[in-house]
């Protein structure tokens, strides 16, 4: 239907209120449907057992072989009471398991205690990011608000599936079972591990937990054991999903989102003060107590890029900035209705520079970005390629594509699947020295089979289209967050 014609029609259901006629309730139905991206956020019913997936496009690269592990929100809605914010569902992890040119998909939620109670009274009742939940949850102890949905982090023959307020839960990589919730010691149990986790080229493994104006940074041995857990205190009490890190730094971004009350749901606790403007704070890694802060005009973001830094100690790295917390508060909560404009512009690369005398900066790239990954044997070491879903538009959301952005040159390296497809993060596989002699692999949910697929594309040539694409025989909404395990 053009958009004329739903004008036309929405315009002769107001008038004819009060007289109902066949044509204005069939118009008023079609108002009512579900908008074209809808799988994007549908409810998956049960596990998926494996499943071989069908090359449907192209060649497979030789001798790929991997896993690609992805995590995500699956199941949003019950009888008795619903999710109402897209990152509030519960967690499905998948396993994408590539053996030279072969590929399996199988797929299990992650067996929280929300779930679990959820499941027997069939209502979502649980409180969360954007959901409010209600007297029935059973909170007893500090994971039951648990939903496992963000991100992975391979351990072993586990796969630890990472939410943001509390622990991660261990699942067995080969089935994708469910074990436990992690204690890296039994002290720190309930502090919460945040979904994104950086990695030192020598294994060392960084995290951020939060609790108001306090943060306790994880550091992590190459075993996943723990090494120190130290609690910090933060220049001011600022929502942040994510961190980066260089080489010998971590660098907090803090955006003028602020904790101002308790209560629930947990966004509903902050408030947007842009005129506070965006702080950055880098740590040294050999001694959390010396730090820096930097000064930026205000931006929101959930992502940040691997940072790195120059012989100058000059400080670079990416981020998707929003102007907003539009599409946080209202935007996520629309996708989960699954009807109607969702609110929130996309966010825009942007390249933020720390200079040694103190100034910051931040230019932008122009172009459309979520997601942003990076090579990585180059995480906290310099780089110039940065790989990032693209296509949002202001009348449609969720990506489309896939590109990769070269800093410095300035060029970007784009394909669309156009609105047949939303796309999810890319991980990257490097197969040579060079950052475009990499392997991007990422799913995509064909909206016109209504099934999830998984490509390869070539980080050279990104534009010229997936050169390998598998088909599933289900659709899987989108995910948020994977990593590869070669
Ligand atoms: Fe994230």
């Amino acid at each position: 239907m053009t958009a004329s014609r739903r004008s036309f029609l929405m315009g002769a259901a107001a008038l004819s209120a009060a007289v109902v006629t066949p044509e204005t309730v069939r118009a008023m139905a079609a108002m009512q449907a579900s908008a074209d991206w809808a799988l994007a956020t549908a409810d998956l019913e049960a596990d998926v057992a494996p499943w071989v997936m069908r090359l449907v496009h192209g060649r497979a690269p030789a001798g790929l072989t991997g896993t690609l592990f992805r995590n995500g929100p699956a199941k949003f809605r019950r009888p008795g009471g619903s999710a109402t914010h897209w990152f509030d569902g519960d967690g499905l992890m998948r396993a994408f398991r590539v053996n030279d040119g072969q590929v399996t998909l199988d797929a299990r939620f992650a067996d929280t205690p929300k779930r679990r109670w959820e499941s027997e009274i069939d209502a979502v009742v649980t409180p969360g990011f954007g959901t409010i939940g209600d007297a029935r949850a059973r909170i007893g102890g500090t994971e039951d608000a648990n939903a496992a949905n963000t991100s992975v982090m391979v351990a072993g023959d586990e796969v630890w599936a990472l939410w943001e307020g509390g622990a991660p839960l261990a699942m067995d990589a080969s089935d994708l079972s469910t074990k436990r919730f992690v204690a890296l010691r039994d002290d720190l149990k309930g502090m919460p591990f945040q979904a994104h986790p950086r990695y030192d080229p020598d294994g060392t493994i960084w995290n951020i937990g939060l609790d108001a104006d306090k943060a306790v940074i994880w550091r992590l041995n190459a075993d996943r054991s723990l090494h120190t857990a130290e609690v910090l205190d933060l220049p001011r009490a600022s929502y942040m999903h994510d961190f980066t890190a260089t080489a010998r730094h971590l660098i907090l971004v803090l955006q003028p989102w602020i904790f101002g009350r308790q209560g629930m749901p947990y966004a509903a606790r902050f408030q947007w003060k842009p005129e506070m403007g965006t702080q950055v704070m880098v740590i040294d890694k050999a001694d959390l107590s010396r730090r820096r802060i930097f000064e930026l005009p205000s931006f929101s973001y959930f992502h940040l890029g691997d940072a790195w830094e120059d012989g100058s100690g000059t400080i670079r790295f990416d981020v998707a900035a929003g102007k907003d917390v539009a599409f946080a508060l209202d935007g996520a909560r629309v996708l989960v209705e699954q009807r109607g404009v969702v609110p929130g512009e996309h966010a825009v690369l942007n390249l933020i520079t720390l200079h040694t005398d103190g100034r910051a900066e931040m230019v932008s790239s122009g172009v459309t970005a979520e997601f942003p990954r990076s090579d990585p044997r180059r995480a906290g070491l310099p780089r110039r390629l940065t790989v990032h879903t693209a296509g949002e538009r202001p009348d449609r959301p969720l990506p489309t594509g896939l590109a990769t952005w070269d800093w410095d040159t300035g060029r970007s390296d784009y394909f669309s699947f156009g609105d047949a497809q939303i796309m999810e993060e890319a991980v990257i596989v490097p197969r040579g020295p060079d950052e475009t002699d990499a392997w991007l692999i990422a799913p995509s949910i064909n909206l016109r089979e209504g099934v999830t697929e998984l490509h390869a594309f070539d980080a050279a040539r990104v534009a010229d289209g997936p050169v390998a694409s598998w088909r599933a025989d289900v659709a899987l909404p989108a995910g948020f967050h994977g990593v590869w395990a070669g």
